[in-house]
């Protein structure tokens, strides 16, 4: 692997959206400069920063010698094209998430870099994120004794989805954009191989691409997993259920917000009492006796924004083992198959 001392001499390409939030994060981090951002629409080009060069056509930036990586932040399905003309001009690659459309065409990808000998990774940034970071404490320091259940969901009300994420043709649906990120941190936390993957996927009000989907996920090791997401689903909400034999731990939001619930015994078995609900009486699910649960703080965990890309440069330079790895990525992408597969067929898909 090439191993620079000097900064990461970075060049976007895409300076949309997120092209845009790669400039403004990286101005914090020490290690990295901006030479050039590059977009085919001028009118992105015109809040360039000084000094900052300007392209319209990648294929200018990649001739930029003093450039030793690029940032891909155009739309999904122009990423496979941009790395391998990246990885042919010697030039590190960082290139947004979904990786690619397929597992195809990420085998394409991976094969340019290794051939080119660039480092290849994909901005899978939200392995860094608080809300995630801190269940994966939770799972990782087995806080909980066996885990039997994991449900990491997202709803939102911007059912409509923006810009060309609303269109298939360029690789939009809420699969590849958070899709994309649920999977890879579930796909991070749970150390085993998969059974069998059940999804629904559905249209709820887009016309051509899913806004809303479940997926269940068995994993060998006896967790099951659940990642819900909807765009039109009117009560917002970001939050994670993680349930265990030793208690039951609660994330709301995307920072460390939550709490572990445990109980002073364990009612296996206990003589049936009877309370009175709203629709009548019940002996399983009447609220619990006073002092029967109690409640623990969630463990704390110390994350930025910058973590990936200090990851990054640090593998670059032989310091750290790269974390978000090619074999993973490959992963999510093979299981976005087979939840493809599984909505399409109404059936769990056998996984690995
Ligand atoms: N990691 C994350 O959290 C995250 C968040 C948002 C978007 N993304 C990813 O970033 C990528 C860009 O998404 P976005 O929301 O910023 O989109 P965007 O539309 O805001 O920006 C994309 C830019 O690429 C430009 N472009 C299109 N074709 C081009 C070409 N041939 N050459 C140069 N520029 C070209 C467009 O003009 C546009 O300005 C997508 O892959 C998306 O999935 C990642």
């Amino acid at each position: 692997m090439v191993n620079i001392m000097e900064k990461l001499k970075l060049g976007i390409i895409g300076y949309g959206f997120m092209g845009h939030e790669h400039v403004n994060a990286l101005e914090k981090f020490e290690n990295a400069e901006i030479i050039a951002v590059c977009d085919n629409n001028p009118q992105q080009l015109e809040d360039a920063k000084e000094g900052v060069l300007t392209f319209e056509d990648y294929r200018d930036l990649l001739n930029v010698e003093e450039i030793n990586t690029v940032i891909i932040a155009v739309p999904n399905t122009l990423h496979k094209e941009v790395s391998i003309a990246a990885a042919k001009a010697g030039k590190n690659i960082i290139c947004e998430k979904p990786a690619a459309m397929s597992v195809e065409e990420f085998d394409e990808m991976v094969k340019a870099a290794e051939e080119c000998k660039v480092l290849f990774s994909i901005h899978h940034q939200r392995r860094w994120d608080k809300d995630f970071r801190v269940m994966k404490e939770v799972y990782d320091q087995k806080l909980l004794g066996d885990i039997y259940l994991i449900k990491s969901q997202l709803y939102g009300v911007n059912g409509n989805m923006h810009d060309w994420h609303v269109f298939k043709e360029m690789g939009g649906g809420m699969l590849y954009d958070w899709g994309v990120h649920l999977i890879d941190q579930m796909l991070d936390m749970v150390d085993s191989k998969i059974d069998t993957i059940f999804a629904d996927v559905q249209n709820v009000i887009n016309k051509e691409v899913d806004d809303y989907f479940k997926i269940i996920i068995k994993f060998k090791n006896k967790v099951t997993a659940e990642i819900e997401l909807g765009t039109y689903y009117l009560v917002p909400d970001r939050s994670w259920f993680m349930g265990g034999k030793k208690g039951s731990a609660l994330s709301n939001g995307f920072g460390q917000n939550g709490k572990i619930v445990r109980t002073r015994h364990l009612l296996e078995n206990v003589p049936g009492k009877i309370t009175m609900s709203a629709s009548g009486p019940t002996r399983s699910f009447g609220p619990p006796e006073p002092g029967l649960l109690y409640e623990e703080e969630l463990p704390k965990v110390e994350v930025s924004a910058l973590d990936y890309f200090e990851n990054y440069w640090n593998a670059l330079n032989g310091k750290e083992e790269i974390v978000v790895k090619a074999d993973q990525v490959r992963r999510v992408l093979t299981f976005m198959d087979a939840v493809r597969k599984s909505a399409e067929t109404n059936e769990a898909i056998q996984f690995e």
